[in-house]
């Protein structure tokens, strides 16, 4: 595995591999690696021949309060979990040739942020787009794959590959679960054994959304309020529970074809999200009951 830091040399790396033929696939992340992470490595290397991985904790995408100071960072055991894992190349760039002085213009995300996430992180998605879109012109890969935990973020990143004619593939890789269903996410290593017992409810409450669903229930608001009731009784704070079309990331009233009903919560000071798809398929991303 070859480790570069310098956005010149890893973008010369991927020319030079593309020269020899060879697809090159993409996987962005911040650090702090877990299984989910390697099971898109596998989704890259399965579609491409050399797989890059990215680490760079992106500061552009936090708010003033949230946790970028804190986040998990490791990057010896990063390293050694790509080693492991065969990525061929990982690139660590550093914040100042990512965000020279002077850098000012951003990537917006426009009404594909309305809803879930966007109002509760503003400038949030502007920071992924914006650091997604440097990534894929430094990389210039043929496919990049990202997590459906983070529904929004993997939807909004496919739209601006389209709509600004990014010439990659967008794959969005499923989620990957702990034995009682809790997503992998690197914000698990905030919670304490308490936290992450009780943490166990937001994939529990999804499992009921899906049975509610099962058994005939389409009205949006009637399953979101039943998820949300089911998560304040074990405590978590719920940001929100919304029903929304997967494509356009609007509300639903009924749940009729497919319907991404997704979740953010606080469970102590650690702020959650999950997310199933209700109707035709993908039934394999949803959390064990
Ligand atoms: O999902 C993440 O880890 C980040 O949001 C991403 C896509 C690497 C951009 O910083």
């Amino acid at each position: 595995m070859i480790e570069l830091v310098s956005p010149a040399e890893m973008r010369a790396w991927s020319r030079a591999r593309r020269a020899d033929g060879a697809r090159i696939g993409f996987v962005p992340t911040m650090g702090a690696l877990h299984d989910g992470h390697l099971q898109l490595v596998d989704r890259a290397r399965a579609a491409a021949d050399t797989v890059v991985m990215s680490i760079f904790v992106n500061p552009l995408q936090f708010g003033p309060t949230e946790d970028l100071d804190r986040y998990p960072r490791d990057l010896a055991r990063d390293r050694a979990l790509a080693r492991d894992h065969a990525v061929d190349c990982l690139f660590v760039p550093a914040a100042v040739d990512m965000y020279p002085p002077g850098a000012v213009v951003r990537v917006t995300p426009g009404a594909l942020a309305a809803h879930l996430c966007g109002p509760h992180r503003p400038g949030h998605f502007e920071g992924v787009l914006t650091v997604v879109a440097k990534l894929l012109h430094i990389v210039e890969p043929d496919v990049a794959v990202f997590g459906r935990k983070d529904a929004q973020q993997a939807r909004l990143i496919a739209r601006m590959a389209a709509d600004l004619d990014f010439p990659v593939d967008v794959l969005i890789g499923a989620t990957v679960r702990e034995a009682d269903g809790l997503a992998l996410s690197s914000r698990n290593a905030y919670l304490s054994a308490d936290h992450r017992r009780q943490a166990g409810a937001i994939p529990a409450a999804l499992a009921d959304a899906h049975t509610r669903f099962l058994g005939g229930e389409r009205d949006a608001a009637a399953l979101c309020a039943a998820l949300r009731r089911r998560l304040e009784q074990a405590g978590l704070v719920v940001e929100y529970v919304e029903a929304v079309d997967p494509d356009r990331l609007e509300p639903v009233a009924t749940v009729a074809g497919d319907t991404l009903v997704a979740v953010a919560a606080q469970v102590g000071t650690t702020r959650l999200i999950d997310n199933i798809i209700l109707g035709d398929g993908l039934a394999a991303d949803l959390p064990a009951h």
